[in-house]
């Protein structure tokens, strides 16, 4: 016979749940049932249950009760945000219910920074006292000249970036006041205006140049183009199509809702750490090939693949698992193509019109051509993501290849602020520490083994 055990008739929040529902489960363990009630939809209907309602699912009291295995997270929400919506289904992408698409057209970048932390588009009073707190915040302590100084000519940027900016916590040691408002303020505004001086000052250091300072009469992208690029004339004028396609890009790589570098940021602020090193955190995340590194890793495949003849091997390569994934397509969370990658498509057009067609360019176009009517990826829905096209961009405007992942950083920071401070402002987040499934040995006790013999282990050759 089923008893009815427990009726949750309230969230774990103690909210009455009224007509969204529940779903009945019942443990065959005990027979027993339980009802658990359904959250109320998302503003796009997403729906969830809270995974603390099941713990009251167990087969006696002294049990810890029933968790949720979820590796990944591949159907967890961690969070409720407000900051950024994506339809992986059908491709879209929206920053505060604004297209990505309109975005990219019509604002600049740091008009979409203030919207993602606001949640509204600033006035141009907003604006003005915005961009004008970000431009006097751009210089960095002289001392970190010296902390760049110690790495070798060859250190990757995202390396050097990644230590600079956790570096920098100790340079502003009041920013962990983390819940006093006007300290997240002042750490958001050095953030977004130091880390384009640290981005330029680690690709400076790694082409043996010395470092440009600022120039607060420029803007935001014409400052960091200047810092990257400019020698000994007086006053640096970059190429306006370069700042309009780094100023969209940025716009498209601003904020990605809970990726992987954005959960780092999330997770380690969670534990009330100052910004500066969440968002290093962040950098960190982002360096891996899986996830930003993936824009540096298009352009190591295309190269090696070097000529459109060898790419039906290549893919079949892919296909067969033997080698590398085809770097720039699939994503966890779009099953079409990805509204960013239409735009950098375009974007790349308009660049190659201005300074020539890139000679990867054909084996990129080639490739997706050939993917995008290939079964395997079909069936798998991989499509191009952001990174396809990103790379071949930041090359024709002669960033060096491990540079890429830099951009993304300086662009995705505008995000990692935003989650951080919805994170931080959630009365419902607590120091992110998930549970696990404990599959080692019982309890057995401790006997020595080191008098036991064993092969020899070679020893490490010595270094050279
Ligand atoms: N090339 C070939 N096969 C792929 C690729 C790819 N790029 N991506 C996924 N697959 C295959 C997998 O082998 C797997 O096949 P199987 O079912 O036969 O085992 C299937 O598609 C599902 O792949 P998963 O790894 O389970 O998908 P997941 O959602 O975990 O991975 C990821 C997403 C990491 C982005 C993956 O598609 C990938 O490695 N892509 C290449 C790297 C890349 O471009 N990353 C950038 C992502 S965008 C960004 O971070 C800004």
């Amino acid at each position: 016979m089923t008893k009815t055990e427990t009726t949750m008739a309230r969230g774990a929040q103690g909210e009455t749940v009224n007509g969204t529902g529940a779903i009945d489960i019942r443990d065959t363990r005990t027979d027993r049932s339980y009802s658990v009630p359904i959250l109320p939809p998302g503003t796009e209907g997403d729906t969830a249950v809270r995974a603390m309602d099941l713990r009251a699912i167990k087969t006696s009291p002294d049990e810890f009760g029933l968790m949720t295995y979820d590796p990944a997270f591949m159907n967890t929400a961690s969070c409720m945000s407000a900051i950024t919506f994506i339809d992986g289904d059908k491709g879209i992408l929206r920053y505060r219910g604004y297209p990505i698409e309109q975005l990219a057209e019509n604002a600049s970048f740091l008009e979409v920074a203030w919207l993602l932390r606001n949640g509204e588009l600033p006035s141009q009073s907003d604006y003005d006292g915005w961009v004008h707190d970000i431009t006097f915040h751009t210089y960095v302590h002289e001392n970190v000249r010296a902390f760049l100084a110690g790495f070798r000519y060859d250190a990757h940027p995202m390396a050097m970036l990644c230590s600079t900016v956790a570096a920098l916590s100790s340079f502003y040691p009041e920013a962990k006041n983390i819940h006093d408002p006007q300290q997240r303020y002042i750490s958001v505004i050095r953030l977004l205006a130091k880390v384009p001086t640290l981005a330029a000052f680690c690709y400076r250091h790694g082409k043996g140049l010395p470092f440009v300072y600022p120039d607060n009469d420029l803007g935001y992208v014409e400052n960091f183009l200047s810092m990257v690029a400019r020698m000994s004339e007086p006053r640096y004028e970059p190429n306006p199509i370069f700042c309009k396609a780094l100023e969209v890009l940025f716009i498209l790589h601003a904020d990605h809702e809970q990726n992987c570098s954005t959960n780092a940021v999330r997770a380690v602020g969670s534990s009330h750490v100052d910004p500066f090193s969440a968002i290093a955190a962040g950098i960190a995340a982002l360096y891996g090939p899986l996830h930003g590194g993936a824009n540096e890793a298009v352009l190591h495949m295309i190269e090696e693949i070097g000529h459109p003849k060898n790419i039906p091997a290549f893919i079949d390569g892919v296909k067969a698992g033997k080698g590398q994934r085809l770097m720039g397509f699939g994503h966890r969370v779009y099953k079409s193509y990805d509204p960013r990658a239409k735009i950098v498509k375009a974007l790349a057009d308009e660049v190659f019109r201005q300074v020539g067609m890139d000679k990867d360019l054909e084996i990129a176009m080639e490739l997706e051509r050939i993917a995008l009517g290939d079964d395997y990826f079909i069936s798998r829905k991989l499509y191009p993501n952001v990174d396809f096209y990103t790379g071949l961009i930041y090359r024709s405007m002669a960033f060096p290849t491990a540079f890429f992942t830099v951009l993304f950083a300086v662009a995705r920071t505008a995000g990692w602020l935003a989650q951080w401070e919805e994170m931080l402002t959630d009365k419902e987040q607590k120091i992110a520490r998930p549970r696990q499934i404990y599959v080692g040995y019982p309890e057995r006790p401790y006997t020595s083994k080191l008098t036991e013999k064993t092969p020899a282990v070679p020893k490490m050759p010595p270094r050279r």
